[in-house]
C-alpha cells in the first residue's frame, strides 16, 4: 500500500512462508532472540519480520539485505527487544495468527494486525475510552498502531487514547497528556486478510 506523502509501504507475509525457517539474514542478536521464543510459531513470525524489514530496507538503500543491521535497543531497559530502527527510515512490525506485517515510512509509523478469532469482549473496558460501542478489533488495532507509532507500546493504557467511532473514518481525537498529537497524526484502517483487522498510524513532525 504505497502512500507517496510519507514514502510508506506495508508488506504482508503468511507465517507459513518457507522463508520463516531461513535464518540467513538474522544476525547474532536476532538469532538469540529467536532462540528465546518457546513456540515454533513465534520463532517463525519473528524471523519473517526480520526478513521483511531487511529486504525492504535493502531495496530502499541499495545495500544487500545481509548488510542491513537493525537496532532493537529498548529505550526502557537497553535490552534488544524494542522496535527495530534504521537510519533515515521508520519501521513497524506486527504479527498475529498466520500473518506478519511490516510498515516502512519516512516518518514514525505504527502497524498493528489482530486476528479476529480472539474475542476482545472481556477486555472492552481496557480498550475503550468512551467511544461508541462497535467493532473492538477496529478500536484495538487503531489504538495499538498509534501506541506503536509513538513507541509507547502498551506501557500507555489504551484508555488514554480516544479515536473516532469504529464505523467512522479513522482519526485520533485525544491523547491524555499529549494535546499536540491529534493534530499531527494520520490513522488508517487496513484490511490485511479475511479474518484479520489492521491499522496504520503516522506521526508527523
Ligand atoms: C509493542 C507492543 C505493543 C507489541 O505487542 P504485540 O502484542 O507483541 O504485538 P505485535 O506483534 O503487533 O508487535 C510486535 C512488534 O512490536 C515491535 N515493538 C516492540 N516494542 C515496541 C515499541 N515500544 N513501540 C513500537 N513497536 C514495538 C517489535 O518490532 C515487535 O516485533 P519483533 O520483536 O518481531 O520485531 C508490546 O510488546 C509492548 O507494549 N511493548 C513495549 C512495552 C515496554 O516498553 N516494556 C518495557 C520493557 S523493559
Amino acid at each position: 500500500m504505497p502512500h507517496p506523502e510519507f514514502a510508506s509501504r506495508v508488506l504482508w507475509r503468511r507465517a507459513s512462508d518457507p522463508e520463516a525457517d531461513d535464518l540467513t539474514l538474522l544476525d547474532a542478536v536476532e538469532r538469540e532472540r529467536r532462540a528465546r521464543y518457546l513456540r515454533e510459531d513465534d520463532k517463525r513470525r519473528f524471523t519473517l519480520g526480520v526478513v521483511l524489514a531487511k529486504t525492504e530496507l535493502a531495496e530502499r538503500t541499495g545495500r544487500e539485505p545481509g548488510d542491513i543491521i537493525l537496532d532493537r535497543t529498548c529505550p526502557g531497559c537497553g535490552a534488544p527487544h524494542g522496535r527495530p530502527t534504521y537510519p533515515d527510515w521508520h519501521l513497524s512490525v506486527s504479527h498475529s495468527g498466520g500473518l506478519v506485517g511490516l510498515a516502512v515510512a519516512a516518518v514514525p509509523v505504527g502497524l498493528d494486525v489482530e486476528e479476529r478469532r480472539r474475542s476482545l469482549d472481556d477486555i472492552a473496558d481496557a480498550v475503550l475510552a468512551g467511544e461508541p460501542e462497535g467493532d473492538l478489533h477496529v478500536y484495538w488495532t487503531r489504538k495499538e498502531a498509534l501506541l506503536k507509532a509513538t513507541g509507547d507500546g502498551l506501557k500507555v493504557p489504551m484508555t488514554d487514547v480516544t479515536v473516532t467511532g469504529a464505523t467512522e473514518p479513522p482519526a485520533l481525537l485525544a491523547w491524555r497528556g499529549r494535546p499536540d498529537l491529534p493534530g499531527r497524526t494520520v490513522l488508517r484502517d487496513l484490511d490485511p486478510a479475511p479474518g484479520y483487522a489492521g491499522a496504520l498510524a503516522f506521526i508527523l513532525p
